[in-house]
């Protein structure tokens, strides 16, 4: 039987998701990777025990996450959470819909209502929930119109199935636009799920954060270490035992000398502030005012207690973020 640390609240800071009324861990915990058929149970429900146990209340999936087949991250979080049933009321668990998940042309990657509905009553039975949190449309569809996917979202949460809703992988134009739609059906939208990180700055370019912020809609941030570049594991090459050894994403031929290089001359700022590499890259992104939490992925318990470290420094002096600034454009 699992009992949580009782000083688990004072470990962790809780940042208001934009202008709502929810307020999220400033690290939270994605299940995209390692918490499929393919890992370890053990290891898992110790990922998540851990974080729990630091204060980590927010627990991002979806319909698609885990392999060797979809769904089965949200099924293995489901068997977890059966010992953990007395705290559903202290946790935030997101799941989402959108790219492919079953075959034919209502499980494709779209945003049709026909989807979103059937997906979001699948998740909920694979994890065992009556409601989750947060429901997000996972990728923006052009082929459905949005008006549609809205109210999709906007019916799961007065059918009870979900509390907020939200979208990931929306441009600012795309984000403006069902923004307009959800105020319209005044559907509680309060958070964004864009990828950002150190070395992927795309939201600053587009003025995403911007526009969130000006707004009120929360940032959960995804890969916020560049799915693991910005922490101490590459900095003398390629583990084999690392998502890049795996061969398990698709930005691992990035890991050239260069890059090599520079992970290096971060983690020389990182340590004269007192940090890891990855301490430091969570601190950076939530130095951003609109992002509210950093959704960090694991493979195994030690990291997420790393991460959640950032925590004991989170401020930047100018001329750190200046020395920052002038290695990544190098
Ligand atoms: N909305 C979307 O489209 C979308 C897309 C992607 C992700 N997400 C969400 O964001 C979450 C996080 O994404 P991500 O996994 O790419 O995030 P990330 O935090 O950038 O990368 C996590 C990986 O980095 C390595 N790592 C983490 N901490 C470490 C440490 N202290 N020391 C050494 N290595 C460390 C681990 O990989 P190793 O296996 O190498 O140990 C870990 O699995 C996902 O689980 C998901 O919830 C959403």
């Amino acid at each position: 039987m699992y009992n949580a640390d009782e000083k688990r609240y004072e470990k962790m800071p809780y940042r208001r998701c934009g202008k709502s009324g929810l307020k999220l861990p400033a690290v939270s915990l994605g299940l995209w990777q390692n918490f499929g058929n393919n890992g370890v149970y053990s290891n898992m429900e110790k990922m998540i025990h851990t974080a729990f146990d630091l204060g980590i209340t927010h627990f991002d999936l979806a319909n698609n996450y885990g392999n060797p087949y979809n769904g089965s991250a949200e099924e293995n979080f489901g068997r977890i959470l059966r010992d953990m049933r007395n705290y559903r009321d202290e946790m935030v668990i997101s799941t989402k819909a959108g790219y492919e998940m079953w075959s034919g042309p209502y499980g494709d990657r779209n945003g049709s209502r026909k989807y979103l509905t059937a997906s979001l009553d699948q998740s909920l039975k694979r994890m065992g929930l009556e409601y989750v949190d947060i429901y997000y449309h996972h990728i923006y569809d052009p082929n459905t119109p949005l008006e549609e996917t809205a109210l999709a979202l906007d019916n799961a949460v007065k059918q009870g199935k979900a509390l907020y809703v939200g979208i990931s992988n929306y441009g600012k134009e795309q984000t403006s636009e069902i923004h307009k739609i959800f105020k319209e059906l005044r559907t509680p939208f309060v958070v964004n799920q864009p990828s950002y990180s150190m070395l992927n700055r795309w939201i600053e370019d587009d003025d995403l954060d911007k526009y969130c912020l000006e707004n009120g809609i929360g940032l959960a941030v995804f890969s916020p270490l560049y799915q693991g570049f910005l922490t101490n594991k590459y900095l003398c090459g390629v583990p084999k035992d690392s998502r890049v050894g795996r061969g398990e994403t698709w930005i691992g031929d990035q890991l050239d000398d260069k890059m090599i290089g520079k992970l290096n001359k971060l983690n020389e700022i990182a340590k004269s502030r007192g940090q890891t590499l990855s301490q430091m890259a969570l601190a950076w992104v939530l130095n951003n005012k609109a992002v509210a939490t950093v959704l960090i992925g694991a493979s195994r318990p030690e990291q997420i207690a790393e991460n959640v470290g950032c925590i004991e420094n989170l401020g930047f002096e100018s001329e750190e973020i200046e020395e920052i600034e002038k290695v990544l454009r190098d």
